[in-house]
């Protein structure tokens, strides 16, 4: 008997792919309206995709043995051209977990992530001092460098501001070229044709990057007792069989934490503040948290706790302007169950992270933005999965909730903000979606 595959939506290969190019959002609606939580769509150059939309599918996926629905291998296929295959995001098996092992621990619990609150503070109010005020600019590209550089100066602590600052300039070069070049999500059009063309324009700076990185690194190898940071930290911890991180291995973890770290986070920083613009309620109700808790003090870790509407705020960012279709990948290795279904082997599985946030029986208002959805409210297992799941849930996300935490109510306690265009609306930057015109903003120093 053959086996019973998910539904598929109906429509040629290539059809879908450029739909789902221009608007994932719309075509996953489509397919949640049509065919219920879990439906396939088949791409040109990339197989079948399954799309999981519910809870007890999406617990499936992410509680299957790792090597039969596969993260590594799947991350690779996508993001090893630019990203490398030798990171916690690209390894599988033992490589993985004695990876992860090493990544994990400089960057999580509150003891590592608490000691930078003053550092995302300093880099944030750097950023507003640089603002001019006298024009309206794009929120996007200031949220993505402050997050780039709060990813920077945590990573490489040790080093001096203008070392670090000349990276952020070349990171963020590449990132704006490279990264979030429209040609990122077509490997079919990736052609380098040397340093002139658009795709060898790329690659080019991606080289820089990795050149001007390397020497940071080497250094840290050379005389780890001069540099107590993260990146140092990772460079003289032994790995269970006793050997170290190689110098490429580590270049490549660094190159692949400030990628992950920086466009996610930054375009959600943007994300909240726009929707705080289109609510103002929301906005007096979050300034008064901020004026009561911390007056004109500047955030620091002991207030954190104090401020549950911010943490809602956010959340609730998160959930009503999904960045991406999705959040977590796998590969199928075996033929793997889920519901009344059956996976083929080399298609992929992920959960649809939009979908899973409209979901009625989650979330009283699933078409308004309303933080009460998470104010002082705790979410069951596998219904709020932002940072993916399992053994491969993102590494990050403590050190990006702090980090979106921090930040806004930085700019919050100093700025009054004002949105400069018509409309907002999700569009394509590079892997995410972020709003149109990058979120023309002006602000002025707040009036209390
Ligand atoms: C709000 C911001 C962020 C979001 C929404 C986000 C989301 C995600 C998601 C959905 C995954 C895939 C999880 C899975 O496959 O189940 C992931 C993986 C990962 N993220 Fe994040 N992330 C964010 C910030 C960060 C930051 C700040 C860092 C670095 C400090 C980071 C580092 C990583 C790494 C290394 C992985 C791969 C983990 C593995 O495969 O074992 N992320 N993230």
């Amino acid at each position: 008997m053959q086996p019973r595959r998910p539904p598929l939506m109906a429509g040629l290969a290539p059809r879908q792919t450029l739909r789902f190019l221009k608007d994932p959002f719309a075509l996953i609606e489509e397919g949640t309206r049509l065919h219920g939580d879990i439906f396939s769509i088949r791409f040109l150059g990339f197989g079948t995709w399954t799309f999981l939309a519910s809870p007890e599918h999406v617990k499936t996926m992410f509680k299957a043995p790792a090597d039969v629905l596969v993260a590594g291998e799947a991350n690779r296929a996508q993001l090893g051209f630019m990203l490398g295959t030798d990171a916690t995001f690209s390894l599988d098996g033992e490589a993985h977990r004695q990876r992860q092992r090493l990544v994990h621990p400089p960057l999580n619990g509150q003891r590592q992530i608490h000691p930078h609150v003053p550092l995302i503070g300093r880099l944030t109010r750097r950023m507003i001092a640089a603002w001019p005020t006298d024009r309206a600019l794009p929120f996007l590209a200031a949220a993505h460098r402050l997050s780039l550089e709060v990813m920077i100066h945590t990573l490489l602590a040790a080093s001096d501001d203008t070392e670090l600052d000349a990276l952020g300039d070349l990171f963020d070069r590449f990132a704006g070229r490279g990264l979030r070049s429209p040609l990122i999500a077509m490997p079919y059009l990736q052609w380098d044709l040397g340093r002139f063309s658009p795709w060898g324009r790329v690659m080019h700076l991606r080289g820089r990057v990795m050149d001007a990185f390397r020497q940071q690194i080497r250094r840290r190898c050379d005389s780890p007792e001069d540099f107590d940071d993260v990146v140092g930290r990772m460079a003289t911890t032994a790995q269970k069989d006793g050997s170290y991180l190689t110098e490429s291995a580590l270049l490549e973890e660094v190159v692949n934490l400030l990628f992950a770290g920086h466009e996610t986070t930054g375009t959600i920083l943007t994300w909240t503040l726009e929707c705080l613009l289109a609510h103002p309620e929301v906005l007096q109700r979050l300034l008064a948290e901020l004026d009561d808790v911390l007056a004109d003090r500047p955030v620091a870790a002991e207030h954190l706790d104090q401020l549950p509407y911010l943490q809602a705020v956010i959340h609730e960012a998160i959930r009503f302007r999904p960045i991406a279709p999705m959040a977590g990948v796998r590969l199928v290795k075996e033929a793997f169950a889920i519901g009344d279904y059956e996976l083929a082997p080399g298609s992929l599985v992920v959960q649809c992270f939009p979908a899973m946030a409209r979901r009625p029986e989650l979330f009283a208002r699933p078409e308004h933005f309303d933080p009460e959805h998470f104010y002082q409210r705790k979410m069951q297992p596998f219904t709020w999965n932002p940072f993916g799941g399992g053994t491969r849930m993102c590494i990050g996300r403590g050190l990006a909730e702090l980090e979106l935490k921090v930040a806004l109510a930085t700019l919050l306690q100093q700025v009054e903000l004002t949105l400069a265009q018509d409309s907002v609306r999700p569009v394509r930057n590079g892997f995410f979606f972020a709003p149109n015109q990058g979120l023309q903003i002006t602000w002025r120093p707040r009036q209390r």
